[in-house]
């Protein structure tokens, strides 16, 4: 296990946007536990001595009640001038509730935040598998996701829009996450066999900004023969671009290799900031209870300082997080009995020795 987490597997292509002072990090809690990892990852940011400025922001169910919004004006602001945001998780309702939209997926399309990035990584946990070391990389801008459905009474429909300008941009930030952090292979998954047109501009325009990749081998695979080898064979892969549902959908499956919710972080980036959260939603089944696993939220503050070009930091919270789950304690997900607190106060331990 020992090199699992020698990438800084989030460094963005244009990572050294230069914050040449001090940077800016806008933190949202959010809902839920998002409210009890968001604090965990700040503790752990400051015990690796980021110094930076924190802003607070709201978002989320809770503010949508309060507010009628769940996405106000300021935080998106906040997040706009920020260097990088930390998103904790909100809770959405899965009923139709007028003017209520998804704050985080009103972020990445109102900032462009066209790239989503989920990392996948064996780690030494009884039920995680060795030997897999996964990117996915998800448009995170139209697709399926554009936004665009209609409703009849005994009819729906969702309109799947794919332009060449998006698929371009994703299969070239696949190529330079790829060289900047030394893959060897990329997989394009889609299903253009079916989804003629649409998986076909996404699958020809890939393949062609794809066609210049010295030294990294490209290969295309039909998403559910992707889905059932990552089930399957995960060692098999190392980046996969794809089209937004279907990698909403194949990280998740990934993402299982890796020890689960619990410890998966994500990445949402754009050209001017990102936006990192963990995977998990607002848990409202154990949310107050303080037992939620901070480890995803931590993962994903590490991604951040990634982004900022503060790798020597990120590498010693990733380190941290490793000794933990080596040593415990542990939270009751992960088969312990720890508190959020105890596990915080773990990494923050491990940090410091
Ligand atoms: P969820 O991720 O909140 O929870 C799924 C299961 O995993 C639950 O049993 C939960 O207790 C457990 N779990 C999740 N994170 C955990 C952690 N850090 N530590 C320990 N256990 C953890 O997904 P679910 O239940 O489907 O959705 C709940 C709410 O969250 C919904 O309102 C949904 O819309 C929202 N959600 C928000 C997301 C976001 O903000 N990015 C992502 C996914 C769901
Ligand atoms: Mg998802």
């Amino acid at each position: 296990m020992k090199d699992e987490f020698k990438n800084t597997l989030l460094l963005h292509p244009s990572s050294l946007i230069l914050h040449p002072f001090m940077n800016t990090i806008c933190l949202i809690p959010g809902d839920g536990i998002g409210r009890e990892v968001i604090p965990a990852a700040r503790a752990v940011l400051d015990a690796a001595g980021f110094a930076a400025r924190y802003v607070e922001a709201e978002a989320g169910w809770e503010t949508f009640e309060r507010r009628g919004t769940a996405l106000p004006d300021a935080t998106l602001e906040l997040v706009r001038q920020a260097s990088a945001t930390l998103f904790g998780a909100v809770s959405s309702p899965s009923e139709r509730v007028a003017g209520y939209r998804s704050p985080i997926v009103a972020l990445r399309r109102e900032l462009d935040l066209y790239a989503c990035i989920r990392p996948v990584q064996s780690l030494p946990l009884p039920d995680a598998r060795p030997g897999v070391d996964i990117v996915v990389v998800r448009e995170n801008t139209e697709g399926l996701y554009s936004g665009i459905e209609t409703r009849e009474e005994n009819r729906a429909t969702a309109t799947r829009v794919v332009t060449r300008e998006a698929s371009r941009r994703i299969a070239r930030f696949a190529l330079d996450l790829a060289r900047a952090n030394g893959r060897r292979r990329i997989t394009v998954v889609h299903k253009a066999n079916v989804l003629r047109e649409t998986c076909g501009l996404f699958r020809e325009t890939a393949l062609e900004v794809l066609r210049d990749r010295e030294g990294i081998e490209v290969n295309e695979m039909l998403v559910d023969n992707c889905a059932y080898q990552l089930a399957r064979r995960p060692e098999q892969f190392d980046v996969i671009v794809t089209t937004n549902l279907f990698g909403d959908i194949l990280s998740d499956v990934a993402s299982a290799w890796g020890g689960g919710l619990g410890l998966a972080a994500s990445a949402n980036l754009g050209n001017n900031t990102g936006v990192f959260e963990p995977v998990h939603g607002s848990a409202p089944d154990i949310a107050g209870q303080g037992i939620a696993n901070p480890l995803a939220a931590i993962a994903a503050a590490a991604a951040m300082l990634d982004f900022l070009g503060e790798t020597e930091r990120s590498r010693n919270i990733r380190a941290a997080i490793r000794t933990v789950i080596e040593t415990g304690p542990l939270t009751p997900d992960l088969g312990g009995t720890a508190t959020t607190g105890t596990l915080t106060n773990a990494v923050v331990t491990a940090l410091r020795s």
